[in-house]
């Protein structure tokens, strides 16, 4: 059956990176006669300047309609004065809210060569291979009621943190599952010490570790695990978290691997539909310049085969290519620890070349 894919590059770098992802995705399809059916269409900043919307309604019904969704980054300072409704990050928003894609996997895992591109000591960081499951369509980013009320003297503002059971049981699972197929352990953050929604978490998820025995259970607190994310990353296989907890634990894990730029990510519903994006931002200090990194986009398109597209081997082939091309010495200008570095443009066709010979 033809599988259909949305490619949404967004603003800044956003630009650059998917371009590169479409070059590794058009040799794929030539090489292996896929029979997928892809489409562009503007988000973000962009979407906004041509269309009025950072989410035009075409390109909300097209993602619908999609197997997966190629992401590439959204936001920049030109947008960043505009009305809550119309600023870029909406559009990221809506399509995961939309599309209910709840669960979010945020691998951070080092190459061994780039361990001194990572701001963290090599003996600390060494083999690191993390799995981030972060709740995305609930929590505080999206609890109801929420405001800036300017009417009442002081003025003052509010959001809902809240999670119902369904909701952390179907993410939990995602991650006492992600635990098994890897190294057998799974990590709970939240801040049950603070909160109720967190004390609730944790009881639930408590309730849930008795149908995997298999898998070990922990718990802690959010910003003990800020903490030891940087004193010692290698205590952690899978960490299961909120939308708001597993955002900020993701910036931190993705630091630790050297580069936000090599790092993908996925975000499933259901039914196996998901959008597949770059863990870094849009750049806008570098976009246009040909030096961003593309490694996260093109190991996101690895993702978005492996999940959505049913051709994990095909995901395989391009995360092994990435391997060899970091082994053989390739830098990108943000993994390089020389003047020396490789542009955008040229990492696909190394890329190509190392599948080609492999
Ligand atoms: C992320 C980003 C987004 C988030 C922003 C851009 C809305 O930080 O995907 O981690 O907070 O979820
Ligand atoms: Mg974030």
């Amino acid at each position: 059956m033809t599988k259909k894919i949305l490619i949404l590059p967004g603003d800044g770098i956003g630009q650059e990176v998917t371009k590169s992802s479409n070059e590794i995705l058009d040799y794929l399809i030539a090489e292996y006669s896929l029979d997928f059916e892809i489409k562009a269409m503007d988000v973000g900043g962009t979407a906004y300047d041509l269309h009025g919307s950072p989410i035009p309604a075409d390109v909300l019904s097209c993602a619908k309609d999609s197997d997966a969704i190629l992401f590439g980054a959204v936001g920049g300072p030109k947008w960043e004065n505009l009305s809550w409704d119309d600023r870029p990050e909406q559009a990221l928003l809506t399509l995961r809210k939309e599309l209910e894609l709840f669960a979010n996997l945020r691998p951070a895992f080092l190459f061994n060569e780039l361990a001194s591109a990572s701001p963290i000591k090599n003996n600390i960081i060494e083999g690191l291979d993390i799995l981030i499951v972060r709740e995305l369509t609930g929590g505080v980013y999206f609890g109801e009621p929420r405001a800036i009320v300017k009417d009442e003297i002081p003025n003052y503002a509010f959001n809902t943190m809240i999670y119902n059971e369904n909701e952390i049981r179907r993410i939990a699972k995602i991650g006492f599952e992600s635990a098994r197929k890897r190294k057998g352990k799974l990590c709970s953050v939240e801040k049950a010490n603070v909160l109720e929604v967190s004390k609730f978490w944790r009881e639930i998820v408590t309730d849930m570790s008795k149908d995997y025995p298999d898998v070990e259970l922990s718990h802690q607190l959010a910003d003990n695990t800020a903490m030891q994310l940087v004193l010692n990353p290698n205590q952690y296989d899978v960490i299961v978290s909120s939308n708001l907890f597993g955002d900020i634990l993701s910036d931190i894990a993705a630091t630790l691997s050297g580069s936000i730029g090599m790092l993908p990510s996925a975000s499933l519903n259901s039914s196996s539909q998901g959008m597949y994006e770059p863990c870094h931002g849009s750049a806008p200090d570098i976009a246009g310049q040909n030096i961003a990194n593309p490694i996260a986009m093109i190991a996101s398109l690895a993702m978005a085969l492996r999940y959505s597209l049913s051709q994990p081997d095909l995901a395989d082939k391009i995360e092994n290519a990435i391997k060899v091309f970091v082994e053989n010495g390739n830098r990108t200008k943000d993994i390089s620890t020389s003047n020396e570095f490789i542009n955008t443009s040229d990492v696909s066709s190394k890329l190509i070349e190392i599948m080609k010979n492999g």
